[in-house]
């Protein structure tokens, strides 16, 4: 009797393991170099996300293979999605920091039968380039186009734009142009700079020189971001009177230390701030705090991060773990979730996520420490840079 029972639990055992399967997620991100704490984030997203719903679909468990590209890379991030495609067997791709990277893969998704889900990079065109893409962040377009009616607003009738030369930073000074335009206000110059960029004292000085009120400004989060502010402040820029505008990549939560009391009321406009105030980001920021080892060290990308992850658990449960692109991604269009940063959907029509963008100012909490304190809230913003991107 104990003999057969014994052998019918094994042949359970057997059973049981032949029906689950292992479905890989290949992430792709900056994990070392001088963006690695941005990839570092994407990590503690996910590592949170799942220490809070575990690492299983159903039967399936789900795994995360992660590949490095430290730089806006296109060739690099093309060779790895194919590796993590053909030879991985990864039945879903995330992460992208950077929209060069996440351009690249989006051509061989269709053929690979596999879903991306872009967890930073913030191009709007990225969505037109296939329809196997969902996107878990922001665009620029998004969070820059209330931050110009709030220039307007306080007093500033001419600007000058200063952005990276490359998809966000063109769209951002076209999202910032058209509502400052639509406003009443001006845009006085407009400055592409080279996304190398780091001696930012010749660009203070066109600032400067342009008799503009106030500059907009976009770069993408990491050193250089850091190093614009800090340029900002120390050129006699922000002394002279000259008002700072930016979507919140700017003043990410890791580079406020650094910055210190200069940054103090710079106002930016962003889908998330740390310090946001709701039951969902405590028990984010509790479990992401705890996987990144150092709350100074969280900011955004793990939000976009934590957010693709539940977007790809309703794609395995929709499938129920087999491999199908477009019905992955199908059972995600409309879906609608408290996130950390507030409530979120994603927009059946463009596979993007509609959210709250906040406007916030660099203030000092209570301990001591600097956070994007968030003083308004633009409700249930869509992609306004679609249409311009088709
Ligand atoms: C992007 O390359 O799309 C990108 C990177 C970093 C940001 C925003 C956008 O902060």
């Amino acid at each position: 009797m104990k003999k057969i029972i014994l052998s019918t639990l094994a042949a359970l055992a057997l059973s049981s393991t032949a029906y689950a399967d292992v479905i890989k997620v290949g992430v792709v991100g900056p994990f070392s170099g001088p963006f690695a704490l941005q990839g570092k984030n994407f990590k503690a997203g996910i590592d949170a996300y799942m220490a809070l719903n575990g690492n299983k679909v159903g039967n399936d468990t789900v795994e995360i293979i992660y590949r490095d590209v430290p730089a806006a890379d296109p060739a690099q991030s093309k060779a790895l999605g194919q590796e993590l495609i053909v030879k991985e067997k990864v039945q879903y791709l995330a992460g992208f920091y950077f929209t060069p990277d996440a351009m690249a893969v989006t051509p061989i998704l269709k053929q690979g039968n596999v879903p991306m889900v872009v967890m930073n990079a913030a191009t709007s065109a990225i969505m037109n380039t296939s329809p196997f893409v969902v996107r878990t962040s922001f665009t620029t377009w998004q969070t820059s186009t209330p931050i110009a009616k709030v220039a307007f607003d306080a007093g500033v009738k001419k600007v000058i734009t200063v952005v990276s030369d490359y998809g966000p930073g063109v769209d951002a000074e076209n999202a910032f142009k058209a509502g400052f335009t639509k406003a009443g206000g001006e845009v006085v110059q407009a400055i592409r700079m080279p996304l190398s960029t780091n001696d930012f004292s010749p660009i203070m000085q066109r600032i400067k020189d342009s008799g503009a009120q106030g500059v907009f400004a976009f770069l993408p989060s990491g050193p250089t971001t850091l190093g614009f502010v800090k340029a900002y402040n120390d050129n006699g820029l922000k002394a002279s009177g000259v008002k700072f505008f930016a979507p919140g990549d700017l003043t990410q939560e890791s580079d406020l230390p650094a910055l210190g009391d200069a940054a103090l009321g710079i106002q930016t406009s962003f889908h998330y701030a740390v310090s946001h105030d709701s039951p969902e980001n405590k028990k984010f920021t509790e479990a992401a705090i705890k996987a990144i080892g150092n709350k100074a060290e969280l900011s955004f990308p793990a939000v976009g991060a934590y957010d693709g992850m539940h977007v790809i658990y309703k794609m395995i449960e929709a499938t129920g773990g087999k491999q199908d692109a477009q019905k992955a991604v199908d059972a995600v269009k409309g879906l609608s979730w408290v996130s950390p940063r507030g409530p979120v959907s994603i927009d059946p029509e463009s596979r993007h996520i509609t959210q709250n963008i906040y406007l916030r100012e660099v203030a000092k909490a209570a301990d001591g420490t600097y956070i994007n304190k968030e003083v308004q809230t633009f409700e249930k913003q869509g992609d306004p840079g679609l249409a311009a991107a088709k």
